[in-house]
């Protein structure tokens, strides 16, 4: 098994090529953005995040630790919708949770919102639900790839339309473990 540091400017997972593009400390800023926003406007509220799994698990692992909202509570819902470097359109509900989200605030945790068509499914499960109201936040954003027209409420770093591991986010599997991202290399 082949073992390197995080921090390589260029790595290979399978048959592709990937170099640096968004380094942890620039993740984390944008993490503590959307804390700072977040605290304003969900302090006073009991609100139950929903963490989407797989990719998101990073994300809302470093979220919630700079977050410190003491009356939050935190769920997961696994999805699978990607298979190799293209979105399958097909949205497969792995795992689902079990709260009751009656009347409550709910905060979808996602990693990335790319054709926008994740996040709005999600968005109508957890509303059928009767979730009072539903934020959306989402790490990274794609907007040259959005084909929905779902509000976003919390955005960390917006992207070009490229194809990138890391940070929780993987290539068939492989390249969710690393701290920085890493884009495509064409
Ligand atoms: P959407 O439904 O097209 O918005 O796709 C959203 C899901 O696809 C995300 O939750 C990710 O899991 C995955 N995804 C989108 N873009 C990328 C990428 O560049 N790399 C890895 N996974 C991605
Ligand atoms: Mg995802």
């Amino acid at each position: 098994m082949l073992t390197y540091n995080t921090r390589m400017r260029r790595i290979r997972l399978w048959d592709k090529e990937f170099e640096i593009s968004i380094p942890f400390e620039q993740i984390q800023e944008a993490i503590k953005r959307i804390a700072a926003q977040m605290k304003v406007d969900l302090e006073d509220k009991n609100v139950l995040f929903v963490c989407i799994l797989n990719g998101s698990f990073m994300f809302a692992s470093d979220l919630m630790k700079e977050l410190e909202l003491q009356d939050a509570e935190i769920s997961f819902l696994k999805l699978a919708s990607y298979s190799g470097t293209n979105s399958t359109g097909q949205i497969k509900e792995l795992i689902g949770f079990n709260e009751n989200i009656l009347d409550r605030t709910v905060v979808i945790l996602e990693d990335i919102v790319d054709t926008g068509h994740t996040i709005a499914d999600v968005m109508n499960k957890i509303r059928d639900r009767g979730a009072k109201e539903v934020k959306i936040a989402t790490l990274l954003f794609k907007p040259d790839a959005m084909r929905t027209s779902i509000h976003l409420d919390y955005i960390g770093i917006e992207i070009p339309n490229d194809f990138i591991v890391g940070y929780g986010l993987d290539y068939d599997r492989r390249g969710r473990n690393l701290k920085d991202i890493y884009t495509l290399v064409k």
